[in-house]
């Protein structure tokens, strides 16, 4: 394993955990510009920009409204809020609701939604993404629940079947990188369920989760075959070449079309390769984040990558020294 992933990543990571550091990230002017490289504004009007870009270059897309980890009730209620905003705007773009593939999707962190919440958390974050699936449902878009740290993953899913009883549409997100995973994947793939499958953002430890990135290279091609196999659709989330390369020989394998399934990628990430995929008539999704708290998604960035790091470092020391003040 290289210095970047044993030694660098842990501690990056780490840093997505410090309430210090946020101020200290968020008070570095040039921090914004490295941000808008990977989020599509603050506002709704903004990701509304992101998304007729995206859709017109044939890409379709899952908008995440950042924010983790609430600890409030009101903030909860107030990310709910800000999801309706959202899917009441993209209904407005009138695009066709009864594809086989919906073109327009919001992606959820139930720790948003008050799932970490000491009393009653999961109930309440139960409730508010069922709010956030009816409007969906309303205005024809899916919705995919995002997979947060590993002692999130019982309670996320428990409640991704309870929702899917309701809304069989419903997707969520497997890490490849967690060796409970295949397991997930077998179940979901028998369910017929929307499976987002990405390697993993977090820094768990070897007790639950492989380390070493061959390692989870390897448990993400066996999950996808898993997912490729079974009766759902899966939605590989990757910009690893490994990976995309493959991915039409799987498909012929199981006799899927490129209608049944997608890649997806993250947004300001390889740009190029994404409008590649969609150019060669395969559906590619992209996920869009906006809002203001940005934060541990910009730091999880940095973290998988030496040259993202190198982009935000090296942006910092491009930075104008300030005018020597007057004395
Ligand atoms: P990885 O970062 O390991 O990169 C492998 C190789 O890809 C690199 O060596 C390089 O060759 C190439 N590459 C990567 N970035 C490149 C770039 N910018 N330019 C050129 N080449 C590049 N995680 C999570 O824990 N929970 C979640 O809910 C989600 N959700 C999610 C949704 C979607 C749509 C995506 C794409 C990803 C997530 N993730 C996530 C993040 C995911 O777990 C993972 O951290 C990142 O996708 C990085 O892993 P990759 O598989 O992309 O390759």
């Amino acid at each position: 394993m290289g210095v970047f992933q044993q030694v660098v990543r842990p501690v990056i990571l780490g840093a997505a955990q410090s309430s210090r550091m946020r101020r200290a990230a968020e008070q570095i002017p040039v921090t914004r510009k490295v941000v808008d490289r990977f989020v599509a504004g603050e506002t709704v009007p903004e990701a509304m920009d992101a998304v007729a870009q995206l859709r017109d270059s044939s890409r379709t897309v899952t908008i995440d409204y950042l924010g983790e980890d609430t600890t409030k009730v009101e903030d909860a209620d107030a990310t709910v809020r800000a999801y309706l905003d959202l899917l009441d705007a993209l209904g407005k773009r009138g695009e066709a609701a009864n594809t086989k593939v919906r073109p327009l999707e919001v992606s959820l962190k139930l720790s948003a939604l008050g799932q970490a919440l000491p009393r009653d958390g999961e109930k309440i974050a139960l409730e508010n993404a069922h709010t956030i699936c009816e409007r969906a449902k309303g205005i024809g878009a899916w919705v995919t629940v995002d997979a947060e740290d590993h002692t999130t993953t019982d309670s996320t899913l428990s409640i991704v079947r309870e929702l899917r009883t309701e809304f069989d549409w419903l997707g969520t997100v497997l890490q490849s990188y967690l060796k409970r995973t295949p397991a997930d994947c077998e179940e979901f793939a028998a369910s017929g369920a929307r499976i987002r499958l990405c390697k993993g953002a977090y820094d768990e430890p070897a007790s639950v989760a492989y380390r070493d990135m061959d390692d989870v290279t390897d448990s993400y091609l066996r999950c996808l075959g898993v997912l490729m196999a079974g009766s759902g659709y899966p939605m590989v989330a990757s910009h690893d070449p490994v990976i995309i390369e493959a991915v039409p020989a799987l498909a012929r394998e199981t006799g899927r079309s490129v209608a049944d399934f997608e890649y997806q990628m993250l947004y300001g990430i390889r740009d190029a390769e994404q409008r590649r995929l969609a150019d060669e008539g395969n559906q590619m999704r992209v996920y869009v984040p906006f809002g203001n708290e940005w934060y541990g998604y910009f730091v999880r960035r940095l973290a998988e990558r030496p040259a993202n790091l190198t982009f935000f470092l090296r942006a910092l020391a491009e930075r104008k020294p300030k005018a020597t003040p007057a004395v």
